[in-house]
């Protein structure tokens, strides 16, 4: 089992067509980011810069994106020189990161839950926290900690399985496993609960933080049904956060 990314990163940058991406992950994300025109961006776990390039292109003026996996780095890095959008990439953790800027928006999807312990957690959310300018938000998207274990087969159909071997408590590791193209592949993040993850908001600062269900675009209705998209709405897979300095 990995939580490395050199091993599945083109994979993982194919898994971003899924339509559960598309119209629940990135429709809620962006209606949480709002307008981006003029704001200076960081983006943590950016991945091969899938989300990095949109926030860009939606008129973020300077935009870092930061990444643990020199491979995803290295996919990042290569579309950039094919489409250059002035992106800066870094591999670095950002359990070490420290302040590296001084930003409107500190974002991140998928990045709190590889965190194993409440003290891994605090520490990012530390290093969250100092790359903010003060008023300025840190918006996410996680995994949902409240959804039941019961409905984790649910997700079949959207093509992720979530499973894990143990009853759930802090620290437990979740299988996430993602067909396709008809290629199956997995990794793995950790559960912490939800107050947790309040716990940590609070400790290091944030004045407000919220809670974001998860929204269905009305294309994913149009395309799919609303019956297809109705376990995802019930028992979200997947769950929104922001946080004011
Ligand atoms: C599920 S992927 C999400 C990538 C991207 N945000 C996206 O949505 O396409 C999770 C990413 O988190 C990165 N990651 C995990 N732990 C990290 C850490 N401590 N510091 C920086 N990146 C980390 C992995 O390398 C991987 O690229």
């Amino acid at each position: 089992m990995t939580t490395d990314y050199n091993n599945i990163a083109q994979w993982y940058k194919k898994s971003k067509e899924l339509p559960i991406r598309l119209h629940v992950e990135a429709y809620t994300y962006f209606n949480m980011l709002g307008d981006l025109a003029g704001k200076s961006l960081l983006d943590l776990a950016c991945g091969e810069g899938f989300y990095t390039r949109q926030f860009k292109r939606k008129g973020a003026l300077r935009v870092i994106g930061v990444d643990i996996s020199e491979k995803m780095i290295e996919l990042a890095r290569q579309q950039e020189t094919k489409e250059p959008l002035s992106i800066e990439y870094i591999v670095g953790d950002v359990l070490e990161l420290g302040e590296i800027g001084s930003f409107n928006l500190v974002v991140a999807s998928y990045l709190l839950n590889y965190s194993q312990t409440k003290e891994q957690l605090l520490k990012m959310c530390q290093n969250i926290f100092v790359n903010l300018k003060p008023g300025g938000r840190f918006v996410t998207i996680n995994n949902n900690s409240e959804q039941p274990l019961e409905s984790y087969l649910t997700c079949e159909k959207y093509g992720l399985i979530k499973s894990v071997d143990e009853p759930l408590q802090e620290g437990t590791p979740i299988t996430y496993t993602i067909s396709v193209d008809g290629k199956t592949f997995s990794f793995e993040n950790y559960y912490l609960s939800a107050s947790t993850y309040e716990w940590a908001f609070q400790s290091v600062g944030f004045k407000e933080f919220r809670w974001h269900k998860p929204m269905l675009s009305p294309d994913g209705v149009r395309e799919f049904s609303q019956e297809f998209w109705q376990d995802c709405l019930n028992y979200p897979p997947l769950i929104g956060i922001e946080c004011i300095k």
